[in-house]
């Protein structure tokens, strides 16, 4: 038997400035794309955008419904999106923002699980790293893969 530690490295930023110029390219799409959250029931309105390799940007919103299992989060609504326009173009990176009553959060905007399970998906296929920015206006968070915020990553190609 033995205990075994798990370190993840991130990047913290104070300010969009601190971070490159695509990076921070990819989170004024993200901060764009929140204008088309519909999210009346939480009034969380999310932003989200993923660059591709070739350095197409996607955008996506939150997307809510009265029946709630009927929406989906901004995360898989760019991805899901930029999955069926550009089939095939490995994702790059992935920027999140968040906030009520279309604010932007002070902390990072985190992605939920599902959608952590997802950009796992599209990393797999791509067979490249996706970079995740959780962007907050004091500070913002950049991990290098998704396995930084899912370890231990199911996929099925673990099972071949
Ligand atoms: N939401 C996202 O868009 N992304 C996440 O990762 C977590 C939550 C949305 C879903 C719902 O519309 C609202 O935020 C409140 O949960």
């Amino acid at each position: 038997m033995k205990n075994v530690t798990l370190n993840i490295d991130f990047t913290e930023y104070s300010s969009l400035e601190e971070m490159d110029s695509q990076d921070q390219e990819v989170v004024k799409a993200a901060i764009e794309a929140q204008k088309g959250s519909y999210a009346p029931y939480s009034t969380f309105n999310v932003g989200a955008a993923v660059r591709l390799e070739d350095g197409t940007i996607v955008k996506g919103a939150n997307q809510e419904n009265a029946a709630y299992p009927s929406g989906l989060c901004a995360e898989r609504t760019a991805m899901f999106a930029a999955g069926a326009t550009y089939p095939g173009v490995p994702m790059t990176t992935l920027a999140i923002v968040g906030g009520f009553d279309f604010s932007l959060a002070e902390t990072p905007c985190t992605p939920c699980g599902g959608c952590r399970q997802v950009m796992a998906e599209y990393q797999t296929a791509g067979k490249r790293p996706l970079s995740v920015i959780m962007y907050g206006t004091k500070k913002t968070w950049k991990f290098g893969k998704v396995d930084d915020i899912l370890p231990f990553i199911f996929d099925s190609f673990n099972e071949k």
